[in-house]
């Protein structure tokens, strides 16, 4: 179900990116072509500037939704580039402090099991930025003899795991989609985590021979 789920996010980040967007480029252009036309003190000049504004606006707020339905960073870059790239992208929008070392971790995995890898990175770094309070997080990933280690640390307020009310957004991209996606790379989940004293998530994969998973 959760390979089916990122097909489907795949062909509908295309699709906004592709169709929508490119229809919100055009209408911004012809905006643009219009204001050459008439003269700077004419009534329509605000308005044409208005609607290339808000479609320049609409325009980034659909390459916003179709990255996070599809990073096409993962496509054209690579896992571990992808993963840089939510840190850096967290570091500029929040005041955590996030450090981080990350080992390259390109061509561990299939397509299919990296997807699930980049998700598992994304929520728990999504869930100290919502969630935690905290003023500092650290990222860590590293290839261990025979697995792959990836480990989340914050110093915020905590929660109670497993506690009632602590859910998943629709989709699957809360803590249990978490575990799903561990569990279809043969990996374990530990949360550790009490009110007040920060969280600690670590995920730990088995690195199987030289066969790449989900193949
Ligand atoms: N790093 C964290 N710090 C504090 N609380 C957290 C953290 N991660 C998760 N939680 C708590 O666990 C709950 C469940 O998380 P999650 O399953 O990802 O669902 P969601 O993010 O949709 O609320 C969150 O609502 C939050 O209360
Ligand atoms: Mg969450």
């Amino acid at each position: 179900m959760i390979a089916s789920q990122e097909d489907e996010r795949k062909r509908i980040a295309a699709e906004l990116h592709d169709g929508l967007g490119q229809q919100l480029v055009v209408i911004r252009n012809l905006a643009l072509i219009s204001l050459r036309d008439v003269a700077p003190d004419h009534p329509f000049t605000s308005q044409m500037e208005e609607i290339s504004a808000t479609a320049a606006q609409a325009l980034s707020e659909v390459r916003k939704i179709s990255y996070n339905l599809r990073p096409y960073q993962l496509d054209r870059l690579g896992l571990t580039k992808a993963i840089t790239g939510i840190l850096q992208q967290v570091s500029t929008a929040t005041t955590i402090a996030f450090t981080s070392e990350i080992e390259k971790v390109d061509d561990l995995f299939s397509k299919e099991s990296e997807i699930n890898f980049y998700r598992i990175v994304q929520e728990c770094i999504n869930n100290v930025v919502k969630h935690s309070k905290a003023t500092r997080a650290a990222v860590n990933i590293w290839r261990a003899a025979d697995e792959l280690i990836f480990m989340i640390q914050d110093n915020g307020h905590g929660f109670l795991p497993g506690a009632a009310g602590s859910g998943s957004e629709a989709g699957g991209f809360g803590l249990i989609g978490v575990s799903e996606r561990a569990q279809l790379l043969c990996g374990r989940v530990a949360i550790h985590s009490e009110p007040g004293q920060g969280t600690t998530v670590s995920v730990r994969i088995p690195l199987l021979s030289s066969e790449k998973y989900g193949q």
